[in-house]
């Protein structure tokens, strides 16, 4: 694989604390890359840090910490980027996963599911994007998953759930959403002439981490996921595909496409079309407004 020269690059990954984003960051600032580790844990965090830097061997791993169920802390974490760093060359939102059985909100009033898998993502993307535009070769990689295909029973005018939830209805809708704004920030980008700034979204495969045994899920979802590990892919194999998109010269100028195993595949076609982008993005522009309007910091 010819990939683009990682020592050079400023490489954010948030939900690096565990799993797929772990054993990516592991592998990123193993190449030479300048890596801003995200997690919601200090202790986690730092202690992940001194992790990486005994094992790739630089100090250019930094650290940085949000909860991302809350959309004043990912405004946070946007304006610490944006104030500290001269450069960032790729953004990679892989923090998400699935939430309890029972439909709950964070403390600013929007379902957990949502929050973390779509609209932090949403936001810090949209944060962050003039300094992306000045990286001569900038990537947003978001991490989506094959459950906007087999989950996923959208409508679209109840992006939150608040009439019909259930932890994989909320899950796969929320997948199937980040696919939608992906694709349409990178066609939006394409329109505005701005072409060193790619989108793409990617399926990291079935990975035994955490999030197969998250403490909210029902004993039949444990169950499923326990009998599954042997048929999972370790969190290294998981962060394949994210390791590609972020340095291979192959995707230099690939935009609004979703990858699994390091290759384009099509979309579920069956909610895939810009109506739907449209009223996806409209949500999180009205949710991301109402934020920046009541945010007593700003
Ligand atoms: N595993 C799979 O089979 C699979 C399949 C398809 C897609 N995915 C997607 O792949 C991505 C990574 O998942 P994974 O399997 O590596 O899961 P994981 O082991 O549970 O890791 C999830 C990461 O997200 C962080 N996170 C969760 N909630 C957060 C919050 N409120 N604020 C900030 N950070 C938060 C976690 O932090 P802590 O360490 O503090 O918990 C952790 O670092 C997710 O987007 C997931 O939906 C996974």
């Amino acid at each position: 694989m010819s990939e683009t020269n990682p020592a050079r690059r400023v490489i954010l990954i948030t939900g690096a604390t565990s799993g797929i984003g772990r054993a990516a960051a592991f592998a990123l600032a193993k190449k030479g890359a300048h890596v801003i580790i995200h997690g919601r844990d200090e202790v986690k965090t730092d202690q992940l840090r001194r992790e990486i830097i005994v094992a790739c061997g630089h100090l250019q791993v930094d650290t940085i910490v949000a909860d991302l169920f809350l959309l004043t802390e990912v405004r946070k974490m946007a304006d610490h980027i944006n104030e500290r760093y001269k450069n960032l060359d790729v953004l990679i939102n892989n923090a998400g996963g699935l939430m309890g059985t029972e439909r709950e909100e964070t403390p600013e009033g929007h379902e957990k599911t949502v929050a973390l898998n779509l609209f932090a993502p949403f936001l810090l993307t949209e944060l962050l994007l003039e300094k992306l535009k000045k990286s001569n070769d900038g990537r947003i990689i978001n991490v989506s998953s094959v459950a906007h295909k087999h989950l996923a029973k959208p409508d679209f005018y109840d992006i939150e759930n608040k009439k019909n939830y259930s932890v994989s209805k909320a899950y796969g809708d929320a997948k199937l959403f980040l696919i939608l704004i992906s694709q349409k920030l990178s066609r939006d980008l394409r329109t505005a002439g701005i072409t060193n700034v790619t989108v793409n979204t990617l399926h990291p495969g079935l990975v035994a981490s955490n999030f197969l045994g998250g403490s909210g899920l029902s004993s039949w979802v444990k169950f499923i996921s326990k009998i599954s590990v042997p048929f999972s892919k370790t969190s290294a194999q998981g962060a394949a595909t994210i390791i590609y998109l972020a340095t291979s010269n192959e995707v230099r100028g690939v935009s609004g496409k979703y990858f699994d195993n390091s290759r384009p595949v099509k979309v579920s076609a069956r909610y895939n079309a810009v109506e739907n982008e449209n009223l996806v993005r409209d949500y999180c522009e009205k949710v991301a407004v109402s934020l920046l309007q009541n945010d007593p910091d700003k």
